[in-house]
């Protein structure tokens, strides 16, 4: 075992080279699976391996291999139905599939009364093959095929999210060429730039995506869709970025929307404004990564921005539109895990007297992006025993040929990991299986459920024949 330097020279080392905090007082606390950041169905059993929903990860690692993401069914529909009820109505709460979505979570989502927000043609397909309503999809996108649209249209979806001038003209001909009126919405970029990574803040004003409300591009697109034929318009849209923990950008979003409710009564009249029914403020509520994070609850965050938009609404004058969301991340994330299998390990110094321990895995940046794309942090746990080994700093890497292939920047794991031992990797259910390649040929992991002990597979692990199949010769 590797002597661990101490006192104020090494914290100041290790502050440098690390993100993971000071080092556990104590090796217990490293087997500690913390209650915001873990799935609910998670704990440790008295024989030091971890059970998700009673079952034991080294079961499922036998049964289905790794690299596994195991999904807590029973936690996934609770976030479901906590959404239903902070925002009134299970309607009301868009799943965005984005985050994560094949066919049995399209069904979980549906049997809890939620809608679907999708954004290509072929989450569209998938939910209409799961058997979602189509009254109960939203289409969105900033860059829709007529294809895509078409498919909309005639599977009948709820609403299609109108993104640019030549989308509201495009849909008009699609819709009246179908005998149909579609309902839509408009997607304002409301200048709000929320407090997140630069990469997925999304309201400011210099990006793709909707009509800008400074500009006057909302105004208009308004008016060219009351114009329109094929489309009524049913409400208003935007979203102001993703992982956010500070209710302050919802709540100017939404103030900024009830003031375009407000300029379109001013000047279509009271009529067109009582029709827009639905103010979707998007998704973007953030999560626990780590114990040092601290979202804020859906019930809390939906008291205030109901309160909110009441309040604007009525100084207004205008009719309280429904509040509606888009959460992704916040009810497919927390309930999952990955799980991986420790290979090489490798000592490095990286200052003084400091050493970072290299845990390589056997997945990496092609089933979790997100750690280098977002430079995102993870909690990350030994899982098939309890170790009494001291804490080591640790970087969790990937096997794929890129340095940064990284999957947990900084932690601090037991100093007695060995190869074939279980990592687990907390809060992965969204954007990691979505957001997977096949880098390196590696195989996409299979995603499991597990619920009330038992197990049964949502998504099988590709193969090397799945990859031939696409080969020509
Ligand atoms: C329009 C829209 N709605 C909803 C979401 C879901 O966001 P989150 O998963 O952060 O809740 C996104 C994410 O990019 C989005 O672009």
């Amino acid at each position: 075992m590797r002597a661990h330097p101490a006192g104020p020279r090494h914290a100041d080392v290790l502050a440098r080279v690390s993100t993971a905090g000071p080092r556990p007082a104590g090796a217990a606390e490293l087997n500690v699976l913390h209650p915001a950041v873990w799935p609910r169905g998670a704990h440790r059993g008295d024989d030091g391996a971890v059970r998700l929903a009673g079952v034991e990860v080294g079961e499922l690692a036998e049964a289905y291999g790794t690299p596994l993401f195991v999904v807590d069914e029973a936690d996934f529909r609770a976030r479901c139905a906590e959404h239903a009820a902070a925002f009134g109505a299970p309607h009301r709460v868009h799943y965005a599939a984005k985050a994560f979505l094949c066919t049995e979570v399209a069904r979980w989502v549906a049997e809890q009364g939620l809608s679907l927000d999708v954004c290509t043609g072929t989450e569209l397909a998938l939910a209409l093959h799961a058997g979602f309503p189509a009254a109960r999809i939203a289409m969105h996108g900033n860059n829709k095929s007529a294809d895509e649209l078409i498919a909309a249209v005639t599977a009948g979806v709820g609403a299609v999210v109108l993104d640019s001038f030549l989308e509201i003209a495009r849909l008009d001909d699609i819709a009246r060429r179908h005998a149909v009126v579609q309902p839509v919405l408009i997607r304002a970029t409301v200048g709000v730039e929320a407090h997140t990574h630069e990469f997925i803040a999304t309201a400011h004003e210099d990006q793709k995506f909707g009509f800008s409300l400074a500009a006057g591009d909302a105004a208009e697109a308004v008016r060219r869709v009351l114009k329109s034929q094929g489309l009524r318009l049913m409400g208003l849209h935007s979203h102001i970025g993703s992982q956010i923990f500070d209710a302050d950008g919802f709540e100017l979003a939404a103030h900024r929307m009830v003031g375009l409710l407000a300029s379109i009564r001013d000047e279509h009249g009271p009529q067109v404004a009582s029709a827009l029914a639905a103010l979707d403020l998007g998704g973007g509520l953030g999560i626990a990564y780590t114990a040092d994070d601290d979202p804020p609850r859906p019930a809390t965050l939906a008291a205030h921005l109901l309160a909110v938009v009441e309040a604007r609404c009525r100084s207004a004058g205008i009719p309280i539109p429904e509040l509606v969301v888009e959460p992704g991340r916040a009810i497919a994330g927390p309930g999952t895990i990955t799980l991986y299998e420790v290979g090489t390990i490798k000592e490095v110094t990286v200052a003084a007297s400091t050493q970072r321990r290299y845990i390589s895995v056997n997945g990496g940046m092609s089933d979790n992006v997100r750690t280098a794309l977002y430079d995102a942090t993870y909690d990350c746990r030994l899982v098939s025993r309890w170790s009494e080994a001291p804490a080591a700093l640790s970087r969790v890497v990937g096997k794929h040929c890129e340095s940064g292939d990284v999957v947990v920047r900084d932690c601090w794991l037991p100093d007695d990991l060995a190869p074939g031992d279980l990592l687990a990797v907390a809060s992965t259910g969204a954007y990691c299986y979505s957001m997977s390649s096949r880098y390196n040929l590696l195989p996409r992991p299979a995603v499991v459920a597990v619920r009330e002990g038992t197990h049964r597979l949502l998504l099988r692990r590709e193969t090397m024949a799945d990859l031939l199949s696409l080969e020509i010769s």
